[in-house]
């Protein structure tokens, strides 16, 4: 499974669009996906919660607060009621310099809706968000990925989809339905210092997981170096300054989670 490890080059640094282009449009909307695609992204990265009504959908806070105009959990609200939600005009509050008219159209997505829309033509970098909160959100995401056929033998191959999670349970499950998911184990260091990842803990992930995705603000070259060393590839989140994804792809990691795919893809190609 490791086969992918080859050092970095131009060609095989993943450009993650983290929840989209979310640089130049509200995260995780269908202008945001567009844009990240003609920005030649390598993943449209997808964060996903549960309605109350069981349907997975495109939000990254387990809240509706931030970037809709509703309030309260995504949990307790059905998907009637969060279809009735504006979730762009936050950003042209936000971002009046980027505010288009477009974004107060937008709606939250369902996994659903952007599998019909992009099918094939694009990859996913799916997150399980909170699993705890919502049991049995893993099965219910294969079973959608297999009805959009992006299971079979050529999507698996081709790394179609891509599954992220800070949650190992979540992680172990999807693996335990089928081994066959690439999954990348996201991380989140805090406190003094950089970032600490023991042989013993590579040899957990690697049980599952073919990378890790640690934040940026607590990694290193040594750090990178020493994961690959060990066969696992490194994905780090979220890098948007060009220097800092300069210095990053100098790292040797394989792949970004990026809120810019076009800053990214620039310094990509330009190596
Ligand atoms: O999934 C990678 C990165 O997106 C994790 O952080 O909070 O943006 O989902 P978050
Ligand atoms: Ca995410």
């Amino acid at each position: 499974k490791n086969a992918s490890l080859i050092p970095s080059s131009q060609s095989n640094v993943l450009v993650i669009a983290h929840r989209g282009a979310s640089g130049y449009a509200p995260e995780h909307t269908l202008p945001s996906y567009n844009l990240a695609k003609k920005m030649k992204a390598d993943y449209l990265e997808v964060d996903l919660q549960r309605t109350k009504d069981n349907k997975l959908v495109i939000i990254h806070d387990e809240t509706l607060d931030r970037t809709t105009t509703g309030t309260g959990r995504v949990k307790d609200h059905t998907l009637a009621e969060i279809k009735n939600l504006d979730a762009g005009s936050w950003f042209n509050n936000m971002y009046p310099k980027l505010a288009d008219r477009e974004f107060a159209k937008q709606k939250i997505l369902t996994l659903d809706e952007i599998l019909s829309y992009y099918g094939n033509g694009v990859k996913y970098y799916i997150e399980t968000k909170a699993p705890e909160v919502y049991p049995g959100m893993e099965k219910e995401l294969l079973a959608m990925l297999k009805a959009h056929l992006l299971l079979d033998k050529k999507s698996l191959q081709k790394r179609q989809v891509i599954i992220q999670s800070f949650s190992a349970d979540s992680l172990k499950k999807i693996h335990k339905m089928n081994p066959d998911i690439p999954l990348v184990q996201l991380l989140w260091y805090t406190g003094k210092g950089k970032g600490q990842i023991s042989k013993k803990q590579m040899n957990i992930y690697d049980d599952y997981a073919f990378a890790v995705g640690p934040n940026i603000e607590k990694i290193d070259a040594a750090y990178v170096k020493k994961v690959r060393g060990h066969g696992l590839a490194v994905h780090p989140y979220t890098l948007n300054d060009p220097n800092a994804i300069q210095k990053t792809l100098n790292w040797g990691v394989d792949g970004m989670f990026t809120n810019y795919p076009d800053r990214l893809h620039d310094a990509v190609f330009k190596r």
